[in-house]
């Protein structure tokens, strides 16, 4: 096997390259801010001021990147999270501001309520013979109203995460009906009830109040599941499907894969922040560990890698 592992043929025999067409950075935007306000769980991350779209989106094309997926942070928090679909919330100023600064920039934007609700569940609570949960039907209407006012401003892909059953159907819908027939769907299809989330919540300050997510996602263990998932979303009409965590769960990133549809994987904010704070400790060196973990990501199948280091990856491939 040496033979081919000589220094000088191993480019020959690379059978997985990175590139940075495969990135895209997750951007957080605070209605709240004046500044760009540190993550503090995520180092080197922040929540963006509205009023820094189109300088963030600047920045981000000169690293290279060419793709953005927009998470928003409202000023008011309501139990029918009333600032998801504003025509002038935060994701819908920043995707408008970003388009303008940046055409060519390809803004995706998550299509979820937990940023916007009160109680940071992904939709609409009510009472269930289960107690308090989050409540199906009643939440498709405002996921579709979300992922079309997102449409209306500009946005190249909605990407809806609420495992909602029929939120991509709801979605596709919704979006024909309001002349966005061209929009597509990116779904958090394998959305696993992952403890890595937990920086996120802090970023997004989307914690619950009560109960956890597991009505909703899924259990780590299920991994056809997964698949039986990723199938209704094709038949509702999804254009991409993703796998979220992705280190953890190379094995339904492959698995998804063989459906033929494109695959993105999410590595999400505690597969970050693990690395960040073991480098920080100077443990691991960081960026041989953030390339390897991309790239096996991408040896699993993904054909889009959501991920922090998006602009640290963009720049050491350069
Ligand atoms: C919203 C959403 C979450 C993430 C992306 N979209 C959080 C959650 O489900 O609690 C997590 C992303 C990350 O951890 O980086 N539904
Ligand atoms: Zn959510």
């Amino acid at each position: 096997m040496r033979r081919l592992r000589k220094r000088s043929l191993q480019p020959l025999f690379t059978e997985n390259r990175l590139d940075v067409h495969d990135l895209v950075m997750p951007v957080f935007f605070d209605e709240t801010a004046e500044n760009p306000v540190p993550i503090p769980s995520m180092p080197g991350q922040y929540r963006y001021p509205v009023s820094m779209a189109g300088a963030v989106a600047r920045d981000i094309r000169r690293d290279g990147l060419e793709a953005v997926i927009l998470f928003g942070i409202p000023k008011k928090k309501d139990a029918a999270a009333s600032g998801a679909a504003a025509a002038d919330g935060v994701i819908q100023q920043a995707v408008r501001a970003m388009k303008g600064a940046e055409p060519g920039l390809v803004v995706m934007t998550d299509v979820c309520a937990c940023e916007y609700t009160d109680h940071g569940h992904c939709g609409i609570v009510g009472d269930t013979p289960c107690g308090p949960d989050l409540l199906n039907d009643p939440s498709l209407d405002l996921m579709a109203a979300i992922a079309v006012s997102h449409a209306e401003c500009g946005a190249d892909i909605v990407a809806p995460s609420c495992m909602l059953d029929g939120m991509v159907g709801a979605i596709r819908h919704a979006l024909d009906a309001a002349g966005h027939a061209d929009i597509p769907i990116m779904s958090y299809s394998s959305k696993f009830c992952s403890g890595l989330y937990g920086p996120f919540r802090d970023a997004a300050d989307s914690g619950f109040s009560f109960g956890d997510r597991s009505t909703y996602q899924i259990a780590p263990a299920n991994g056809r599941e997964a698949m039986r998932e990723s199938m209704l979303d094709e038949q509702e009409g999804a254009d991409i499907l993703m796998v979220k965590p992705a280190s953890w769960y190379l094995d339904i990133i492959a698995n998804v894969k063989t459906l033929g549809m494109p695959v993105a994987a999410y590595q999400v904010s505690g597969e970050y922040a693990m690395i960040k704070a073991a480098a920080g400790q100077g443990w691991l060196q960081e960026k041989t560990v953030v390339l390897e973990s991309a790239t096996c990501i991408k040896r699993a199948g993904a054909d889009l890698i959501i991920t922090y280091f998006a602009r640290d990856i963009a720049r050491w491939l350069r």
